[in-house]
């Protein structure tokens, strides 16, 4: 539905951010070849907002990401955050507007340390140029000692067994600590707004239920934004102000957990009979 019809007389003054939305994606479409895998998507998340996006494998998830974070270029369609279109910028200058992501396949340097991992994730905060980094001058020295500090401290956000590990090589970590690393690696490019892709996915069960309290806490403690991707139920239900249903690229649904967890649709699309059964379990 479009609220356009009373704003027209506004319209002077362009790229005015009238809807107060942080994010916004307006009939955003994504085709690779013959393959549609994004269709007509709009979505809207308000700052403060914890919004999930649920659907099959395939249904176009992690490609509403890519898109808004510049890996791709939407065919058609509009994405703006705080009301300027992002449509056009590389990933790094989406980052430098504020918005940073996880990936669905933990993307962390395995060779490199936990600490130097974090690091990596504040490049665009730096500001030493590369000769000043040859030698070392003190500017540089100071900068790198406050990087640290500051990795350590998004680090201590999940509280003291990264710290104690910061040295360790990401490889030697439990999946569920890379999760959290990459979390922290995000949070190095002090983004208003987190997408996180499958944050749970490989995680058992106290892991998820861990996951699910930082979640919150990223936006209760921080003041995040966050844009969920999740395949488990428990977690969106648990956590999402809105949810957002994609099938085959196009969003079927979207509503309050509640509201999306009793429609016929979704059931049908997504949750089919296993969530049904769980459902009834649940009444
Ligand atoms: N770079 C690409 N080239 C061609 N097809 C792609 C590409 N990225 C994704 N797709 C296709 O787009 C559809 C949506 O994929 P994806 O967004 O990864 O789904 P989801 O994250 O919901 O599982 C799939 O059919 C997938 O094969
Ligand atoms: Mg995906």
């Amino acid at each position: 539905m479009s609220t356009n019809h009373t704003k027209s007389a506004n319209r002077a003054g362009a790229d005015e951010p009238t809807s107060g939305a942080l994010l916004e994606l307006k009939k955003v479409s994504k085709i690779f070849g013959g393959l549609v895998a994004v269709q007509d998507v709009d979505l809207r998340i308000n700052p403060g907002e914890i919004i999930s996006v649920i659907g099959p494998n395939g249904a176009g998830k992690t490609t509403v990401f890519n898109l808004i974070t510049g890996i791709y270029r939407p065919t058609s369609g509009e994405i703006s955050l705080g009301g300027k279109s992002v449509v056009g910028l590389n990933p790094d200058q989406v980052l430098v507007r504020g918005i940073a992501r996880t990936f669905q396949n933990i993307r962390l340097f395995n060779n490199m340390t936990v600490m130097e991992n974090v690091l990596v994730g504040q490049h665009t905060q730096l500001k030493a140029s590369v000769l000043g980094s040859l030698f070392l001058t003190k500017a540089v020295k100071r900068e790198e000692a406050e990087a640290r500090e500051r990795a350590l401290e998004l680090l201590s956000f999940f509280g003291q067994a990264l710290v104690d590990r910061q040295d360790e090589y990401v490889i030697n970590l439990s999946y569920a600590e890379r999760r959290r690393v990459e979390i922290a690696r995000a949070l190095a490019a002090k983004p208003s707004l987190l997408l996180l892709d499958e944050p749970t996915a490989g995680m058992n069960e106290a892991e998820t239920l861990d996951a699910v309290k930082y979640v919150r806490r990223l936006r209760d403690e921080l003041g995040l934004t966050i844009l969920l991707i999740e395949h488990k139920l428990t977690v969106t239900m648990g956590i999402s102000d809105r949810i957002a249903v994609l099938d085959y690229g196009r969003k079927i649904a979207e509503g309050l957990p509640e509201e999306v967890r009793r429609d016929e649709r979704v059931i049908a699309a997504y949750l089919g009979k296993a969530a049904k059964t769980e459902q009834e379990a649940a009444e």
